[in-house]
């Protein structure tokens, strides 16, 4: 529904977008995800037909966006990161403005508006001045107002920002109905946990480069392998401790040991738990994840410790994010589902 070809933006000297290549199926919901100044507002604007790419090819259900501006504008809805609100305007007169600006013939427009205000929940301020709801309210008027003309696909740059952690939830439950419609859209964000419960798929993007794409456990798995969290039953307690001997200590003492044997045997980042993981042995694999749970395994039978438990943990979504976007230089290939 939405591809970009090597798609590449120049401003003046400055490469903000290198080469980017994105494939949206029909109804995916996709989570655009990158730092600052990474390059997702200019994809957006660039898909939105309100900027020319200097390289490469984007198209919307098929059709150029460069070649057939007025086409993608039907079939697009857009919601700016920043948007000016005509804020002496009143909710429901703002939105009919814009359904007729989007030719919506003039006996449907009440009808449209009033649905749109049902589905953002701003029924009861529908009479109110624009200028007078507050930001959250606004942006759930941004994103009825990029619906007007009832596009197939949304294109919506940080639909959340600025929000409270109450009003991001209800943007997420209005993008969950409008997926659940048939729309496909593509939202942008800074914060990637944000986005893993609602996007079926996302791309990381940082330095105009695609960083990483596919669903999120794709993604997490691919980019930092799982750790492997470990235990070990204690072994016969040493000749010289008491009877007495405390049970936990003497398990510090194996688990200890099979972190020392581990080091030396794996060549990697091994520690033991803290006081909320006691006796836990976790491993960290290095960056090409050629040390796994059989590896692990292995090597705690032959140091001669007995396994109780093992398991790999993915890793976090905000570390996954941290070294998705880390400055990798440029030159890097994204890390793609097929
Ligand atoms: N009109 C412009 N002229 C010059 N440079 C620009 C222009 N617009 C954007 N840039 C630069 O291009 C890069 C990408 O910007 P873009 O707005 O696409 O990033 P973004 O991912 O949307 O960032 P943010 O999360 O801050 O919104 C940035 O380094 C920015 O400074
Ligand atoms: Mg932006």
């Amino acid at each position: 529904m939405i591809e970009t070809r090597g798609l590449t933006k120049w401003y003046g000297e400055f490469l903000a977008l290198n080469h980017l290549d994105l494939k949206l199926e029909e109804g995916d919901l996709f989570g655009f995800i990158g730092p600052n100044g990474a390059g997702k507002t200019t994809t957006m604007k660039i898909l939105a037909t309100l900027l020319t790419p200097s390289e490469g090819q984007a198209f919307v259900g098929g059709v150029n966006v460069v070649d057939h501006p007025e086409e993608i504008r039907t079939m697009v809805g857009y919601m700016p990161d920043f948007f000016g609100v005509y804020r002496e305007m009143r909710v429901s007169e703002y939105l009919a403005f814009f359904a007729a600006a989007y030719r919506v013939p003039g006996k449907e427009r009440q009808r449209v508006v009033g649905d749109l205000l049902a589905l953002v929940d701003l029924e009861s301020k529908a009479d109110e001045t624009v200028g007078a709801l507050s930001r959250g309210m606004q942006q759930r008027l941004g994103l009825a107002r990029a619906l007007v003309h009832d596009p197939k696909v949304l294109i919506l740059d940080e639909p959340a920002s600025g929000l409270d952690p109450r009003a991001r939830v209800e943007v997420r439950e209005i993008l969950k109905e409008l997926s659940a419609m048939g729309k496909t859209i593509i939202l942008s964000s800074h914060i990637l946990p944000e986005l893993a419960n609602v996007c079926n798929r996302v791309g990381i993007i940082a330095q105009g480069q695609l960083r990483a794409c596919g669903s999120i456990d794709y993604v997490a798995a691919q980019v930092a392998p799982p750790r492997i969290h470990a235990r070990v039953r204690e072994t016969e307690p040493p000749a010289e401790s008491g009877p007495e001997e405390d049970g936990l200590a003497q398990h510090f003492v194996t688990a200890s040991a099979a972190v020392e044997s581990l080091r030396q045997n794996l060549g990697c980042e091994v520690a033991l738990g803290d006081e909320d993981h006691p006796g836990m042995i976790m491993v960290t694999p290095g960056g090409h994840g050629e040390v796994g749970p059989g590896q692990v395994a292995q090597a705690l039978l032959q140091g001669g410790f007995e396994l109780a438990y093992l398991e790999p943990v993915n890793p976090s979504l905000e570390e996954v994010f941290l070294h998705l976007t880390q400055d990798l230089g440029l030159g890097q290939s994204p890390v793609e589902e097929s």
